[in-house]
């Protein structure tokens, strides 16, 4: 059976953070790498949602044109997601031709089909900008909750879908001018016909979540109505028809198209241009949609309406729609800030402790909240303590005693048995659990193991029997160690990083979740490295800081500008490095000692992963020289060390010829 897993297409109008990879992409992520370990016939699509009136908004608040706001945020979004882990098999963006003319393809074919009519309606227009308000152009307050800065789409506070004219004292939100009505020509889909189609439909999936099965009946409660599909905007794509030449497709008409679009440009680039028909014209195609809950409508109401309008493609199977997820108590803004971006967070942190937070704690049937606290807790009490722990006292027990080669196993005594039982067991129910969408429960089910794990080694204590019963300490190892390998596989859908280190520190050969159980590693082992890294009290305060702050808007490229002064606060000297040595323990910190003219100095560094410290012996380098002290890792740091930073390599500064320690660099 083939499976298409999709994940909405964000909009391009700003950055990724934690609400969205709580909705619909972290969950999508794990069960497509769950599917592919079981062999499944998976493909992953996604890609960026580049119009409508959120982009050309974004443009006119930021003076820029559309254009350069999908472009900038298409590749940002596109480049976080990939830190992130998300294992897309395609990612594409609806500005592409390929898009344009398969969304104008689908309607020309549901127009003709008689789906779609035309018919003039009254619309706001703002005399002053003499343009047609369309959707969150007119704001206004709220006739259900009073909010008087609801949009003319839906309400952000209550939640509700609106037209503009429910707004009571509608405004242009340019201007600020009451609109008038003027008339206009859009095209409408015929919606209500499939009214009876769609309930019928929809009674199929007895097995859908409640959130999704009850908010379609409060829509069919209230009767389904055509909805216009075009837009009188010029950022979109174009009407297919020579009448219609000024207006462009509704964004929520040519998004989820995006997802078929999407897939022919993924079938393009493997050089298999008819392969996306395999996906799309297959009526037994399994086709998973993730979402958030404030996507519902358009994915179990809309879209399957217009593919059955159309005729010719899969119906989706599966929607499985998240609530939300709110921060440190309160709901997510992105208006106010109130929102933890990825970016930022992956300059501060690894990707796989945030996968954990966040997958632990799925917003799968009630609204969750996370915090920075229980964040750090997780990482520190539960990766780090338990998973992390077992992994490395049984690597580095094998390294030390064992010079680093899996010991074989002698005689399996009953608790070595139930370790063994307990690893199928739980790839077993954990794999369940992913196919039926309660990816919180499927982690929590496996995190039992590496808990598991450290009770066995306790209870073996290797250590005592190493002296008193060899075999007895090979077989318990053995057993350690084979535990550690499954955890190489079993993890990968939820951490994956973590995983291929795992896979990588054991030798790991068999990557699919059925040989869990007996997976094939060694037969020694790799370097060991640590997993984990507890993280400090102090970041609390600090993330929380930045939480409602004014969030600058301008891109990365042009950042706030310095003055003269401001920068010559700033006291850069060159330093000879005396002595180099890496901090125990770590792959990254190297302790230097330098001479800075008047004084010596201690600084620590990372970047012990690209210089070996003893290559630093001798060498210039520029250092900031008056960087309040700091402790990192216990030892005093005074100063900081200039490098530039790439992706993937460091290179330090130093100066181009030889010149005393403690000249100023300006
Ligand atoms: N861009 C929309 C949002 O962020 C989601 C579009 S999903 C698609 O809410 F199906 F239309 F692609
Ligand atoms: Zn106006």
């Amino acid at each position: 059976m083939k499976i298409l897993v999709t994940a909405a297409l964000p909009y391009a109008n700003g950055e990724i953070h934690l609400g969205h990879l709580a909705g619909a992409y972290l969950p999508a992520d794990i069960y497509v790498r769950y599917l592919r370990l079981k062999q499944q016939d998976v493909i992953f699509i996604c890609g960026s949602d580049e119009h409508g009136v959120p982009i050309t908004i974004a443009a006119e608040q930021q003076k820029v044109s559309p254009q350069t706001i999908v472009d900038r945020y298409h590749k940002s979004i596109k480049e976080s997601f990939k830190k992130f882990g998300c294992s897309f098999d395609n990612y594409s963006r609806t500005s592409l031709p390929l898009h344009h003319k398969t969304a104008q393809e689908f309607f020309l074919k549901i127009y003709t089909r008689g789906y779609v009519y035309p018919k003039t309606i009254s619309q706001f227009y703002c005399p002053e900008c003499k343009m047609f308000l369309a959707d969150r152009y007119v704001i206004g307050r709220c006739p259900y909750c009073e909010n008087d800065k609801a949009r003319g789409d839906q309400c952000e506070l209550c939640g509700r879908w609106l037209e503009p004219f429910n707004l009571i004292e509608p405004k242009c939100r340019t201007c600020g001018s009451t609109p008038h009505e003027r008339q206009t020509t859009h095209y409408f889909f015929k919606l209500s016909e499939f009214e009876n189609a769609l309930k019928t439909w929809i009674k199929e999936k007895s097995h859908w979540k409640d959130n999704v099965k009850k908010f379609c009946e409060g829509w069919f409660a209230q009767g389904l109505e055509d909805r216009a599909i075009t837009r009188d905007l010029t950022w979109g794509v174009k009407v297919p028809l020579p009448e219609a030449q000024d207006k462009v497709l509704y964004v929520w008409f040519d998004a989820p198209i995006g997802y078929i679009s999407s897939t022919k440009e993924w079938a393009e680039k493997k050089g298999k241009p008819d392969l996306w028909k395999d996906y799309w014209l297959d009526p037994k195609t399994k086709l998973v949609h993730f979402i958030g809950k404030d996507n519902i409508v358009f994915h179990a109401i809309v879209w399957p309406a217009m593919l059955m309008a159309h005729g010719d493609y899969v119906l989706p199977s599966e929607i499985p729609a998240n609530e939300f997820l709110n921060l440190e108590g309160r709901k997510l803004s992105t208006s106010e800030n109130w929102a933890v971006w990825l970016p930022e967070y992956l300059n501060d942190f690894e990707p796989d402790p945030l996968r954990y937070a966040l997958g632990i704690n799925l917003p799968e049937n009630r609204d969750v909240d996370f915090t920075w606290r229980d964040f750090l807790a997780r990482n520190n009490n539960e990766l780090a303590d338990i998973l992390g722990n077992f992994i490395n006292r049984v690597l580095v027990f094998t390294h030390k005693n064992f010079n680093g080669i899996i010991p074989k196993p002698a005689i399996l005594v009953n608790e070595d048995l139930e370790v063994i039982k307990k690893i199928e067991e739980i790839a077993q129910e954990s794999g369940e659990l992913i196919e039926k969408f309660q990816l919180k429960d499927a982690l929590k089910t496996l995190m039992t193991l590496p808990a598991l794990g450290n009770r066995y080694f306790d209870y073996q204590a290797p250590w005592t029997t190493l002296k008193t019963n060899r075999t007895r300490c090979q077989t318990t190892i053995n057993v350690c160690l084979k535990l550690v390998a499954s955890l190489g596989i079993l993890l990968e859908p939820f951490l994956p990083f973590t995983a291929q280190r795992i896979a990588n520190m054991v030798k790991l050969r068999s990557k699919t979740w059925d040989s869990a159980p007996n997976p094939e590693f060694g037969p020694d082992l790799g370097e060991v490295t640590v997993l984990f890294r507890k993280i400090d009290e102090k970041i609390i305060e600090v993330q929380l800081k930045k939480l409602g702050s004014k969030k600058q808007t301008q891109p990365k490229e042009n950042k706030m500008e310095v003055t003269l002064d401001e920068f010559k606060r700033i006291e850069l000297k060159v330093a000879k490095v005396i002595s180099a040595q890496r901090v125990l323990g770590t792959d990254k910190l190297v302790q230097l000692e330098i001479d800075l003219g008047t004084e010596t100095r201690q600084i620590v560094a990372g970047i012990g992963h690209v210089y070996p410290p003893e290559s630093l012996i001798g060498k210039n380098i520029v250092v900031v020289s008056n960087l309040q002290k700091a402790k990192i890792r216990g030892i005093e740091s005074y100063g900081m060390l200039l490098a530039a930073v790439s992706d993937s390599d460091i290179a330090l500064i130093t100066t181009d010829k030889e010149i005393k320690p403690g000249s100023l660099v300006s």
